[in-house]
């Protein structure tokens, strides 16, 4: 797996640091909710962020998922993203925080929102590791964001090249010959 990696973006000390805030972030905002939250994680790239986090969260908090695929096997570009299954998750009434590994076109996560939105969850907001900023587009909201990066393809962390090197530690980029 080294091998492939053609660069280190993000050391996982660095990823380490900016969870415990963000989550410290999501105490504040949710400190005043009785109730406590519902996570809901995009699968399944948002899974080892999602742990990590949730660990550092001292509020109640239950967790959902969501399964929404956008790549199919050996590509970068998304294809459009589609849900698979149903909502893994009651969030009528419930302040829900949605959590994925990166915001790209944005087109995943205004799918998983509407979702949401559409059972009546109490609150919603959504919080994600990685933000290509120049090209999420406005009107899909992200209240929380770990780190902003440049338009490269990543992996590691959760993030995966055709479902290979998510439990990398570090966000990286890969040596182009993987793609070919
Ligand atoms: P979007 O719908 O274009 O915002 O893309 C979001 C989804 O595509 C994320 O949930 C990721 O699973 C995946 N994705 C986007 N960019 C990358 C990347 O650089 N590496 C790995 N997966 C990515
Ligand atoms: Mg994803």
């Amino acid at each position: 797996m080294q091998a492939d990696i053609d660069r280190i973006l993000i050391p996982s000390g660095q990823i380490a640091a900016r969870v415990k805030q963000l989550a410290h972030d999501i105490t504040q905002t949710y400190a005043d909710s009785e109730q406590g939250l519902m996570i809901v994680c995009v699968l399944s790239g948002s899974i080892v962020f999602v742990a990590d986090l949730i660990r550092h969260l001292p509020i109640k908090t239950k967790i959902g998922s969501i399964a929404v695929s956008s790549y199919k096997g050996k590509t970068t570009r998304s294809l459009g993203p589609a849900l698979i299954g149903r909502l893994e998750a009651d969030v009528a009434g419930r302040n829900v925080l949605l959590v994925d590994d990166i915001i790209d076109t944005g087109q995943t996560l205004r799918l998983a929102q509407n979702e949401l939105a559409a059972q009546g969850p109490a609150s919603l907001r959504t919080c994600v590791l990685l933000r290509k900023p120049h090209r999420a587009p406005r009107d899909v909201r992200v209240d929380f964001v770990g780190f902003d990066v440049e338009d490269v393809f990543v992996v590691g962390y959760g993030l995966d090249y055709d479902g290979d090197y998510r439990n990398l530690p570090d966000v990286a980029v890969l040596k182009p010959h993987v793609y070919d």
